[in-house]
């Protein structure tokens, strides 16, 4: 039986129709639902679908921001940098965090992004190409580099069975650590909770820019003020190019008195579906390809080259501090029309043929505004960028193999 406080509560709500089905439930189905009824942040979500205005305001100030390119570097620089980068991740002040929460709805494989296998030629996982270079790097540094793994409620469980299936890639087990994002309601174009099942509401996680929130709440920023942690490497699970622990980046926005930075690369066309870096009233600020208006995704300086052409690839450093002041803040919620199979009033199970439902998600990219400055560190695309986004064509595990391929035949280093 579920608590006449909690129903009240949702009957308040005007959300009554989450116990429709209560008198069909079994006694596991009941307290499940009351516990997800007593967790379920429904008030921020109601908050955010009654919010009618957009985030972006038209009467910003955008300006591009500068970069420095590494391959204009002297020498004499890069050494200095890649030094300075090696002596941090020496002392132990370095760790990596793999942003792995996401749904990979678009990839469709069946279990978290990181389980899926490429060939390059060897069949590996995601997450095991990610902790080869973890595992090279701690080599060379003659120290462990601590591994953070965000996941969400969907994928938590999964993720650690796989880990401890494939015996931690190798990488001692006491460096590799599981947190879990917060996770919001989705709710439906009438600002209705969605029953997935009839003891089940829909939730979504709360988007990568949820890292924040979870690595403070979730004890990760105590952990790591323990350990003595002072620069933060996030990126996402789904590239398969991506250089964890870069001593030149860290080198560079640690040496230049920053608490932030990004890695870019510069755009493929105008009309590539990324973010760019940019200045938005005086601040660092990536606008979304989706806000981009074309005149500005154009736009080229005299020497023929994008105005706003440096692509944020979720490749960012972060000093712990940013954590602290971020977590605390939270960022704002960002809204998507999804998909979102659910139960009807019926009890019948129904599969939409488009989206239904409003999923509420936090962009990493939007604490940038939060401080006066970032570092943006432009890299070269084939060296570093190879994601797996759809399950064929542009940005899938085929393109991204022949890149990987591609760069390795070039004798790059894995
Ligand atoms: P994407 O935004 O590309 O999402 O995430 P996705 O989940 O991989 O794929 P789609 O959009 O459902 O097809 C970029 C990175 O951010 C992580 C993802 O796991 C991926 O590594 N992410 C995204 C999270 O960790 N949590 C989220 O809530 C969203």
């Amino acid at each position: 039986m579920i608590s006449d406080v909690i129903k009240s509560k949702f009957v308040e709500l005007n959300q009554a129709h989450v116990f429709s089905f209560e008198s069909e439930l079994s006694d596991i189905e009941s307290n499940l639902l009351e516990r997800q009824l007593k967790d379920i942040d429904i008030e921020t979500a109601q908050k955010l679908f009654n919010k009618k205005e957009g985030e972006y305001s038209e009467n910003s100030v955008i300006e591009p921001i500068p970069c420095v390119i590494e391959a204009d570097l002297t020498e004499e620089q890069r050494n200095k940098y890649i030094q300075k980068g090696f002596e941090i991740m020496k002392n132990g002040e370095y760790a990596v965090v793999t942003m792995a929460g996401g749904q990979g709805t678009r990839l469709g494989h069946n279990g978290p992004k990181g389980t899926y296998y490429v060939r390059v030629p060897e069949t590996v996982s995601l997450f095991e190409i990610q902790c080869r270079r973890i595992k090279k790097r701690s080599e060379e540094c003659g120290r462990n580099i601590p591994w953070y793994i965000m996941t969400s409620e969907e994928n938590d469980s999964d993720t650690k069975a796989f880990f401890e299936k494939n015996n931690y890639f190798g990488y001692p087990k006491s460096e590799i650590f599981f947190f879990k994002q917060y996770m919001l309601p989705m709710l439906d174009e009438e600002g209705k909770l969605i029953l997935e099942e009839k003891y089940r509401l829909k939730e979504g996680a709360d988007g990568h820019g949820g890292i924040f929130r979870a690595m403070l709440g979730r004890g990760v920023i105590e952990d790591m003020n323990k350990r003595g942690t002072k620069w933060i490497f996030t990126c996402g699970i789904d590239n398969i190019l991506v250089q964890l622990a870069d001593p030149c980046f860290l080198g560079y926005i640690s040496s230049n008195g920053y608490k932030l930075g990004g890695k870019s690369l510069i755009k493929r066309d105008p009309y590539e579906k990324a973010g760019v870096f940019c200045k938005k009233d005086g601040k660092p600020f990536v606008i979304e390809y989706t806000e981009i208006s074309s005149e500005m995704a154009e736009l080229r300086d005299d020497k023929g080259e994008f105005v706003y052409g440096d692509a944020h690839i979720l490749c960012n450093l972060f000093n712990v501090e940013v954590f602290e002041k971020m977590g605390d803040k939270g960022l704002p919620y960002h809204v998507a029309h999804k998909k979102a199979s659910f139960v009807n009033d019926k009890g019948i199970k129904i599969t939409p043929e488009k989206p239904n439902a409003y999923k509420y998600e936090a962009f990493i990219f939007d604490a940038f505004a939060y401080y006066d400055d970032m570092g943006i560190f432009r890299i070269k695309r084939e060296h570093e960028f190879a994601p797996i986004k759809n399950k064929c064509g542009e940005d899938s595990p085929e393109s991204a193999e022949k890149l990987y391929l591609d760069y390795v035949a070039g004798s790059g280093k894995i």
